[in-house]
């Protein structure tokens, strides 16, 4: 708002536990999407403005607790999604957190080096992340090479022996959780043909007329690539194909089988399920059966779950949100929130862009109608800046980030890929600091 900028010349400064921006955008959007990385070029422009600061290597809650932050700052906006993922309790299981973390380059993932060295991969959950994990166990390896996949995952992918991944699901067909483009990217996936399981699409066919159309256009899809004799050239393209990949329905997971003499999994023990209701709303009922299915490799992308960052910050752990009215955290003037923590985790980017206008808008709101005092100055970055060099903490700035950039830029170049990632919070800090 030009009058405001005139008048007010508010300074936003963004504090980030990692020496590099961009969150989930680098270490969570598969290497094979660059298009969706390019809303880093929207940040970046945001990041370079004169009024804005970006402290990196900085953690919240830990290096600067949100109360100092609240001293210094008329407004705090919380946007830490820092996620596990519930179902880590399964002995032999990877969460697709950490898998997804570990070929993104996530410093603290680098130690997972997952065995791929089995036939047959389960992946738990039906979401857009699921089959982000999937294509990646599947994809030809001279279509990641070209990617900004780490070195590491992508010579234990070449090295892999998957055949097979099978995406599980405790409901049905009309409730899977991805998006068609995602699906549609399976369904082409060179070198790879569909392996479903007919008698899952019972009574499917009956239901479509009823569904809503992007979930219908959805379910179309699915049924044609289960159920729908292929042409020609198609028939051709799946008997040539060296990999399978299918939906299972219908099915929660009990424990992972353990193969003793070999001490890894050997399998995988799922609880066979009926749909109580029906559309997006029908709940999975277990029933008595069991069902045990081989496979060496369990990863489970059941969805992600915030934590709180601050013990001082009221936080919802049933719904793993901080509780808040259009980004107002409740009972906290002062406090808002945006991202996953305010809405739960679930949405694409432009969703989260959606939702942080409206923290955005709200925080304006409240700053023209007085309920946020900003008569009076605040030392800002200031005083926090004091306390992080006191504590030992060296921020890292957005220009030193740049230096990171490029240096990932030029070692990509020289093997074809748009970065070749630092691996390390160490070499990061070093290059940041060059
Ligand atoms: C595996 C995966 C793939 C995805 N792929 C796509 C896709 O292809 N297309 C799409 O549109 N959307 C995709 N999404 C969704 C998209 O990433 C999210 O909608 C969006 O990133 C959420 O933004 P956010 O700011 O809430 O969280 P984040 O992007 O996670 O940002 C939160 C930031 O907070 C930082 N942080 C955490 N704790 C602290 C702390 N204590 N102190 C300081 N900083 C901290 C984190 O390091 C991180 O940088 C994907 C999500 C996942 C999980
Ligand atoms: N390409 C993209 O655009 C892209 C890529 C990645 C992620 N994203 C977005 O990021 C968000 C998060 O994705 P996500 O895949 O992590 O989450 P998600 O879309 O919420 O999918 C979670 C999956 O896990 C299942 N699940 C949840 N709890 C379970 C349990 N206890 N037992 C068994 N299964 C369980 C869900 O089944 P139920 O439906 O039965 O709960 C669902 O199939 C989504 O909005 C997604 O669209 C987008
Ligand atoms: C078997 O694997 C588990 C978990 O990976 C490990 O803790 C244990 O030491 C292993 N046991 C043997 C005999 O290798
Ligand atoms: C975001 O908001 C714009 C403008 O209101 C709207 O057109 C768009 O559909 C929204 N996007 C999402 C993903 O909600």
């Amino acid at each position: 708002h030009h009058q405001r900028d005139q008048y007010h010349p508010y300074l936003v400064d963004i504090y980030e536990q990692l020496p590099v921006p961009f969150g989930l955008v680098r270490f969570g959007v598969a290497p094979d999407h660059p298009e969706v990385k390019n809303v880093i070029n929207t940040f970046t422009q945001t990041a370079r403005h004169s009024r804005c600061s970006f402290y990196g290597n900085v953690n919240v809650g830990k290096d600067v607790s949100v109360e100092e932050l609240q001293q210094a700052y008329h407004a705090v906006v919380l946007v830490t999604t820092q996620t596990i993922l519930p179902g880590e309790d399964l002995a032999g299981v990877y969460s697709a957190k950490d898998f997804v973390g570990w070929y993104n380059g996530l410093p603290s993932c680098q130690e997972l080096s997952p065995d791929l060295s089995c036939e047959t991969a389960v992946i738990l959950g039906q979401g857009n992340v699921a089959l982000d994990v999937a294509r990646v166990l599947l994809s030809p390896i001279d279509i990641l090479k070209k990617t900004d996949i780490t070195h590491p995952a992508l010579e234990a992918l070449a090295e892999s022996q998957v055949r097979r991944v099978l995406i599980v699901g405790r409901r049905g067909p009309m409730q899977v959780a991805c998006t068609i483009k995602e699906l549609r990217e399976m369904v082409n996936l060179p070198d790879t043909r569909p392996e479903m399981v007919v008698a899952d699409f019972q009574g499917v066919i009956d239901a479509l007329k009823d569904l809503p159309r992007p979930r219908k256009r959805l379910t179309q899809l699915l049924l044609k690539t289960a159920l729908e004799i292929p042409g020609e050239m198609e028939q051709e393209r799946r008997n040539k194909a060296s990999r399978t990949w299918g939906f299972r329905f219908f099915r929660s997971p009990v424990k992972v089988l353990a193969d003793p003499d070999h001490n890894r999994t050997a399998g995988i023990r799922l609880a066979v399920n009926r749909l109580e209701g029906s559309g997006e709303g029908a709940c999975a009922m277990l029933t008595e059966e069991v069902e045990d299915v081989s496979c060496g490799l369990v990863i489970s992308s059941i969805g992600y779950r915030s934590v709180p960052i601050d013990p001082s910050i009221p936080f919802d752990s049933h719904k793993a949100i901080v509780p808040n009215t259009m980004g107002r955290v409740q009972q906290a003037a002062g406090l808002y929130c945006s991202g996953w923590l305010k809405t739960g985790p679930t949405g694409v980017i432009a969703t989260t862009m959606n939702n942080s206008f409206d923290t955005a808008r709200s925080l304006m709101e409240d700053m023209d109608s007085g309920v946020l005092h900003i008569s009076s100055a605040k030392p800002g970055s200031q005083t926090i800046r004091a306390l992080l060099e006191k504590r030992g903490v060296k921020p890292v700035t957005f220009s030193n980030w740049e230096k990171i950039d490029s240096v990932e830029v030029k070692r990509g170049e020289a093997t074809g890929k748009p970065r070749e990632k630092l691996l390390t919070v160490e070499e990061m800090l070093q290059v940041a600091r060059t």
